[in-house]
């Protein structure tokens, strides 16, 4: 997969690494960068699309939908992280929504243009998809979920030519991380590697420095393994589900 002259539709692209990810599609030479926004502002590169994209709502995915009519590429990036300690159930509900149901919901509505193109979908989860800090326990939660579903479609859409890439990314430069001192990875290098993985390839793509220390250790572990084994299990109507 080579990102120039291809159709790139990112979700939450006006700021962090969605932002990032939209100036390294340009970068690389992207056809159209379709820039799914809560609040669409305009970007001064006549290959950018901004799109009305709230990843809770129904209704603006399917305009959204109407609005494509080609796509290579769909990165699930839209998130939400709220401090909290499991005694809300509506913040653990929150969470779902957005980071786990958003990128469901997006996902099947893009898939038969995906289908069509032979192309890939990319979903940001987090490292904490393995292992939770317990300070976001509702983000983890729902982050474990999305790299599950994401670990599902991988097996059920590789007979459609669809591939399905995970992205565990680690601390990154955002207002998402804002206040939390630790050593974090720019917004920009992240994007970078992101579609570094994408172009390789890379089933998991494990974006900066924090991350990475755990990438051979996850590609060479009995999880992944099992996730293989199971694979096989698709059923073959997956490969040609509309
Ligand atoms: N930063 C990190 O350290 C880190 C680490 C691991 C994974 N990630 C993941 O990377 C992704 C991007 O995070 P970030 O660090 O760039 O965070 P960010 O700067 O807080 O940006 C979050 C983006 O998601 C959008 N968003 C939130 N709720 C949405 C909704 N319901 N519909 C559509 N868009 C929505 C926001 O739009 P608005 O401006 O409208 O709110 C914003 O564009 C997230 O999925 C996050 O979980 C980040």
């Amino acid at each position: 997969m080579d990102i120039a002259n291809k159709t790139v539709l990112i979700t939450g692209a006006n700021r962090g690494i969605g932002q990032a990810l939209v100036e390294e599609a340009l970068r690389r030479g992207a056809k159209r960068v379709y820039a799914g926004m809560r609040s669409p502002v305009p970007h001064p590169d006549r290959r950018v699309t901004p799109l009305t994209l709230d990843v809770t709502s129904a209704a603006q995915i399917r305009r959204a939908a109407g609005q494509v009519d080609i796509l290579d590429v769909l990165i699930n990036n839209a998130g939400i992280a709220l401090y909290d300690d499991l005694s809300e159930l509506s913040v653990v509900e929150q969470h779902l929504a957005v980071n786990l149901f958003g990128p469901l919901k997006v996902t099947q509505a893009f898939l038969p243009l995906l289908t069509r193109s032979r192309g890939a979908i990319v979903n940001n989860v987090s490292m904490m998809s393995l292992a939770p800090l317990p300070i976001t326990p509702a983000y983890a939660i729902s982050k474990a979920a999305a790299f599950n579903l994401t670990q599902s479609l991988r097996a059920l859409l590789a007979g459609r030519g669809v591939r399905v890439h995970a992205v565990l990314t680690g601390p990154t430069d955002t207002d998402m991380t804002r206040g939390f001192e630790i050593p974090k990875a720019s917004p920009p290098s992240v994007a970078r590697a992101i579609f570094d993985g994408v172009e390789k390839g890379d089933e998991d793509i494990f974006p900066d420095p924090a991350s990475q220390s755990i990438a051979e250790g996850w590609r060479t572990g009995v999880v992944k393994a099992m996730e293989h084994q199971f694979a096989a299990f698709a059923p073959a109507s997956a490969a040609t589900a509309a």
